[in-house]
């Protein structure tokens, strides 16, 4: 798997498209806008000139990754890859769209991963028209940081194409585990439930958001407390797997809480648009 195509140049996109370069693979970076294209590389661009600023990689290591991304706004450029890694919006229709494109013009050998963290795999799978070669890979926030790939199967995912893309996260410097294709996978089903009640806490009154942050910092010893984790995974994301949760298992506490459906109304996205539960 020399070359990989990365579609999508949001947050996650450009994360995978970093590491996949630093790790000396030619990288497509697809988006169908020009000018998404150009803010997606600006991200790599940051991504790689802050390990360099911390020593973490040279000057040289730092041009080469940034020389293996090649992007573009055209999709027929990904017929060189020997693997797909979609990271577009969470649209079904979207991706449907993308994959009936795509199937013309990949060959058949090219496996398709998806970072999904709220659609179906299975369904996803039926829907690239090549289910045996269709995976969930799925990357977490801020992705160049950390260690996580969740590696899940659709119905019909082949043997080889789950070991191909579980020896590719290794490579990319990850820890690949197997997970079930159910709602949520594994950490969004644990930790979006943790972002709701913290939101509803918000909603009642418990505590600020700093307070209930600071809580779970103190108290629980996590990283950074739930609130602000929504605004850096972005709360329409939050929104969108909390809602798939809902409709998914039934269960009223996965209905997104006011605090997160009002601010996603608005536009306050968290980290990305500059405001959230906290104002950047
Ligand atoms: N991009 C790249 N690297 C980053 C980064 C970013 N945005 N933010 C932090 N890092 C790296 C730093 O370079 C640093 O690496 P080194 O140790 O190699 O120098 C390391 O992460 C620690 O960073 P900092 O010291 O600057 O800051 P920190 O200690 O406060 O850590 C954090 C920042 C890594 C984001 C930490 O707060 C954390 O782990 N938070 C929790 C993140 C989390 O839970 N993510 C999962 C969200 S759920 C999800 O993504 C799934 C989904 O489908 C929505």
């Amino acid at each position: 798997m020399k070359t990989i195509a990365v579609l999508g140049t949001g947050t996650m996109g450009a994360g995978v498209a970093q590491i996949a370069a630093q790790a000396g693979h030619d990288v497509i970076f697809w988006n169908r806008r020009e000018a998404s294209v150009e803010k997606g590389m600006g991200v790599i661009q940051k991504g790689l000139g802050r390990l360099l600023k911390k020593e973490r990689i040279s000057q040289q290591d730092h041009d080469s990754a940034l020389a293996r991304v090649s992007g573009s706004a055209t999709l027929e450029d990904v017929k060189a890859a020997d693997l797909v890694l979609e990271a577009v919006p969470e649209d079904a229709e979207l991706k449907r769209e993308l994959y009936e494109r795509l199937g013309a013009i990949c060959s058949e050998e090219v496996v398709f991963a998806t970072n999904t963290s709220s659609l179906s795999i299975t369904e996803l799978g039926r829907s690239s028209g090549r289910p045996t070669k269709f995976v969930g890979m799925h990357f977490f926030n801020p992705v160049p940081a950390m260690k996580l790939v969740e590696i899940v199967r659709g119905l019909e995912t082949a043997d080889a194409t789950a070991q191909a893309v579980t020896d590719l996260a290794e490579r990319l410097g990850k820890v690949p585990i197997p997970v079930r294709d159910m709602p949520g996978f594994v950490v969004n089903r644990v930790v979006m439930p943790m972002i709701n009640e913290a939101a509803t806490a918000l909603q009642q009154g418990v505590a600020s958001a700093e307070h209930i942050d600071e809580c779970m910092k103190l108290g629980c010893n996590h990283p950074m407390g739930p609130l602000a984790l929504a605004d850096l995974v972005g709360l329409d994301v939050v929104w969108a797997i909390l809602d798939s949760l809902y409709r998914e298992f039934g269960d009223a506490h996965h209905k997104p809480c006011l605090e997160i459906t009002k601010r996603v109304e608005a536009g306050h996205l968290g980290t990305k648009t500059g405001r959230g539960f906290y104002t950047y």
